[in-house]
C-alpha cells in the first residue's frame, strides 16, 4: 500500500470522498443557514476533467472506494459523466453516493448504468411536516420515492443517515426500526455533531447508548453484527427483520483510529480529517501543471501531519460530559 497514503500512525487511506458542488437544493437545519452558505465562485471548484485525473491518482495509490458528496452530488448537472468515467479505473471498487434523495429517483435509471455502486440517502423524519422543517423546503415524498427506487433497482442495502436530535426526531427511533422489517434498509442513527454554527448543544445530542436502551426496551433481543474494523457504523439487527439498523457515534465513541477516509473538497483541497481546518489545495497544484510526482508529495505530506483523533469528542469525566471545543465549517464538510 502506498507511503503516500499511510500516515504516522499507520492508518492506511482507501477510502476518498469527494464533494462535487458546495450547492444544495435543502437547508437542512443543523447544516446551512437558511440563505445557504457562501459559495465559491465557479472557475474555482474543481471541473469534471480535474476530479478524475485526482481520482487516477488517488486509486493507483490504493484508493479502492470513492464516495461523492456535496453539498449535494446530484445536483451537479455531470455526475452521470462523472461515475461512468471515474468506472473506468482499474483497483476502484466502489463508488457510492451520499444523497439528500431528492433528485434521486429522476437520476436513478441513469445511475446505475453508469457504474453507481453504493447509496446513502439522509432522512431525518418519517413524519412529512417534520422532515420538511428540518430540511426547510418541500420534499419528503421525491425523497421516499428514491428510496423506494433505489431498493427496486437491486441496491442493498440501501443505506438511510437520519441524525438524531433530542425534542425533535428522538421519539421516531422505534419507527425507523420499524421501516427495516420488511425492506433492505440499513438506517443508520447518527450522532448529532457540532458544526459551525449549527447551533449545536450537548443538551440535543443523544447518545449511542441512551438510544441503544430505547430501542432494547422494544426489542429486546436486538443482535448485534460484525463489521468491518474501518466501518463508521456500530450495526444490529431485530432477529427476522429483512434489514438492519446502525449507530454512528462521532461523539460518544469516535473512531478515528481506523479511520481510512480523506476529502476533496469542491474546490480542490485535500482534508485528511472530517474535523479541523488544515486544508492543502491539490487544484493550485493541478493548475500549476506539477507532474504527479510533485501531487503525491504534497499528498503524502498532508496525509504524514493527519492527527491522532479529532478534537470534538465528548470526554466523560466522573459523571458530567465535557462540551466539545473547536468547531469547524459546516456543509464543507462533505
Ligand atoms: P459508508 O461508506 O456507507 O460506511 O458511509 P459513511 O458513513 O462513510 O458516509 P456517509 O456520507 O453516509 O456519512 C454518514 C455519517 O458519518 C455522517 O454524519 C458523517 O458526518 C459521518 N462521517 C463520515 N465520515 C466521517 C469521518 O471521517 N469522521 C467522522 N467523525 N464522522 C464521519
Ligand atoms: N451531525 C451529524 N450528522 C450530520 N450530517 C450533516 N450535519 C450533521 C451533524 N451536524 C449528516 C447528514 C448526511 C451526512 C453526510 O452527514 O445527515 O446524511
Ligand atoms: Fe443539504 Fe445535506 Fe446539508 Fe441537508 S445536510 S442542507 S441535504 S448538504
Amino acid at each position: 500500500f502506498s507511503a503516500f497514503l499511510t500516515d504516522s500512525f499507520g492508518r492506511r487511506h482507501d477510502y476518498l470522498r469527494i464533494s462535487l458542488t458546495e450547492k444544495c437544493n435543502l437547508r437542512c437545519q443543523y447544516c446551512m443557514p437558511e440563505e445557504g452558505v457562501q459559495l465559491t465562485p465557479r472557475g474555482q471548484l474543481l471541473t469534471a476533467s480535474e476530479i478524475l485525473t485526482l481520482a487516477r491518482l488517488f486509486v493507483q495509490e490504493g484508493v479502492s472506494k470513492i464516495r461523492l458528496t456535496g453539498g449535494e452530488p446530484l445536483i451537479r448537472p455531470d455526475v452521470v459523466d462523472i461515475i461512468a468515467e471515474l468506472k473506468k479505473l482499474e483497483g476502484l471498487k466502489t463508488i457510492a453516493v451520499t444523497t439528500n434523495g431528492m433528485n434521486l429517483a429522476k437520476l436513478l435509471p441513469r445511475l446505475k448504468p453508469a457504474g453507481l455502486d453504493r447509496i446513502n440517502i439522509s432522512l431525518d423524519s418519517l413524519v412529512p411536516a417534520k422532515f420538511e422543517f428540518i430540511v426547510r423546503r418541500k420534499g419528503f415524498h421525491k425523497v421516499m420515492e428514491g428510496i423506494n427506487k433505489a431498493i427496486e433497482m437491486g441496491y442493498n442495502p440501501v443505506k438511510v443517515n437520519c441524525v438524531i436530535m433530542r425534542g425533535f426526531n428522538e421519539d421516531e427511533l422505534l419507527d425507523f426500526v420499524a421501516q427495516t422489517e420488511n425492506k433492505p434498509l440499513e438506517v443508520r442513527f447518527i450522532e448529532y455533531m457540532p458544526f459551525d454554527g449549527n447551533k449545536w448543544n450537548f443538551k440535543k445530542m443523544v447518545s449511542y447508548q441512551e438510544m441503544l436502551d430505547n430501542i432494547r426496551q422494544q426489542w429486546p433481543d436486538l443482535e448485534m453484527l460484525q463489521t468491518e474494523h474501518t466501518e463508521t457504523a456500530k450495526t444490529f439487527k431485530v432477529p427476522g427483520f429483512k434489514g438492519q439498523i446502525g449507530f454512528i457515534t462521532s461523539m460518544s465513541d469516535h473512531f478515528c483510529g481506523s479511520c481510512n477516509r480523506l476529502r476533496i473538497t469542491a474546490d480542490g483541497n485535500l482534508k485528511v480529517c472530517l474535523f479541523g481546518n488544515s486544508e492543502v489545495s491539490l487544484r493550485d497544484i493541478l493548475r500549476s501543471g506539477a507532474s504527479n510526482e510533485e501531487l503525491l508529495q504534497v499528498i503524502g505530506t498532508a496525509v504524514s501531519r493527519k492527527k491522532k483523533q479529532h478534537a470534538e469528542t465528548l470526554s466523560k469525566t466522573s459523571d458530567s460530559w465535557m462540551t466539545p471545543h473547536a468547531v469547524c465549517h459546516p456543509l464543507k464538510n462533505t
